[in-house]
């Protein structure tokens, strides 16, 4: 069966969905049973927002807006729908960032730790300047009108590879910091003696990776890839009007007997004007 037949039980979508919730309860678990909950002090409490809103916003939701496009069920939305949901997922994602980094930051001046000493903290604010970087160009490239049509896919490739690199150090930057906080945190029993908080924020570790492992596939997937406006076009309305239910099937129908390539050629000789001269 081919991921994303809506008659398929499951797909790398369901598992990263389930994976990225779940860890989010897991990292509520963590403050809010193991550690000192969440507050807006300048002590522990505030800290815990530090991880608790990166891995809602720079993991849940940045991973959810990079694979957007690619599930089947939105494909009989326009791709400029589509383009303001991916814009508006990653920026909300970066709000939770920005307040993430004002917990952590003003948690180290309140009880006069230095600033910016660790691999950590070099690569995560590099990863947010970047984030920022490629929202804005993302922006002013892909949403505003005026921008001509060989600029945006001149740029596209260049925007793919660097939305998977930063999502990546992401993942990488957040395991770092889930290891020295372990360190940090834990005197007695220490990390070495494997406590439960130990086991339990490693497997938080864990279910990150897999997340971003599933993240990945899916955006790299060539017969994951949105089709374009044209064919979806097609698609929507070959099962006779509005019917969702039949796009994917439709899809499925189309794509039967071709190699994965194939339908990513079919929709990409065809109109999509953000990518159109380059493929
Ligand atoms: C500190 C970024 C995830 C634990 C920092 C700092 C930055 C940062 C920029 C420096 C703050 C300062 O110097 O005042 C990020 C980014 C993350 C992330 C972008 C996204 C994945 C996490 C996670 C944890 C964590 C999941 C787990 C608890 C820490 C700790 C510090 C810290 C313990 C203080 C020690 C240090 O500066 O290295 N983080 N962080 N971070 N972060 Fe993160
Ligand atoms: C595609 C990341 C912001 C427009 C992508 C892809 C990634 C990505 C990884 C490839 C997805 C795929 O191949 O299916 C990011 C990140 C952003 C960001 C991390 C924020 C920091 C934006 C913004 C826009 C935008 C603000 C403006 C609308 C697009 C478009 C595509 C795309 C048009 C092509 C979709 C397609 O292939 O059909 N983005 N993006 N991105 N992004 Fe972004």
């Amino acid at each position: 069966r081919r991921w994303g037949n809506p008659k398929c039980s499951s797909s790398p979508w369901d598992s990263a969905a389930f994976f990225g919730i779940v860890s989010i309860f897991f990292v509520l678990r963590w403050v809010l049973h193991f550690k000192e909950g969440l507050g807006w002090d300048g002590g522990l409490a505030e800290f815990n927002w530090h991880p608790v809103l990166v891995v809602i916003g720079f993991i849940f939701l940045q991973g959810t807006a990079i694979v957007v496009y690619r599930l089947p069920w939105t494909w009989r939305c326009s791709k400029l729908t589509m383009k303001f949901i991916h814009a508006g997922l990653n920026l909300l994602a970066f709000a939770l960032v920005v307040v993430s980094m004002v917990a952590v930051f003003d948690f180290h001046n309140t009880a006069k730790i230095p600033n910016m000493y660790s691999l950590h903290s070099w690569l995560g604010l590099a990863a947010v300047i970047l984030y920022c970087l490629q929202l804005v160009l993302g922006i002013v490239m892909f949403l505003v009108p005026v921008t001509p049509v060989y600029w945006r896919a001149a740029f596209m490739p260049l925007h793919v590879y660097s939305g998977l690199f930063i999502f990546s150090s992401t993942i990488a930057v957040a395991l770092m910091g889930i290891t020295e906080k372990l360190i940090f945190g834990l005197s007695n029993p220490k990390y070495k003696d494997s406590p439960p908080e130990a086991i339990f924020v490693n497997i938080l570790g864990l279910i990150l990776v897999v997340f971003g492992a599933l993240i990945l596939l899916i955006a790299t997937r060539p017969s994951w890839k949105r089709p374009s406006e044209q064919l979806s076009h097609i698609l929507h309305t070959s099962g006779g009007g509005e019917d969702n239910i039949r796009v994917g099937p439709a899809l499925s129908q189309l794509s039967e007997g071709t190699d994965d390539g194939e339908i990513r050629r079919r929709s990409n000789r065809l109109d999509d004007q953000d990518k159109l001269p380059n493929d």
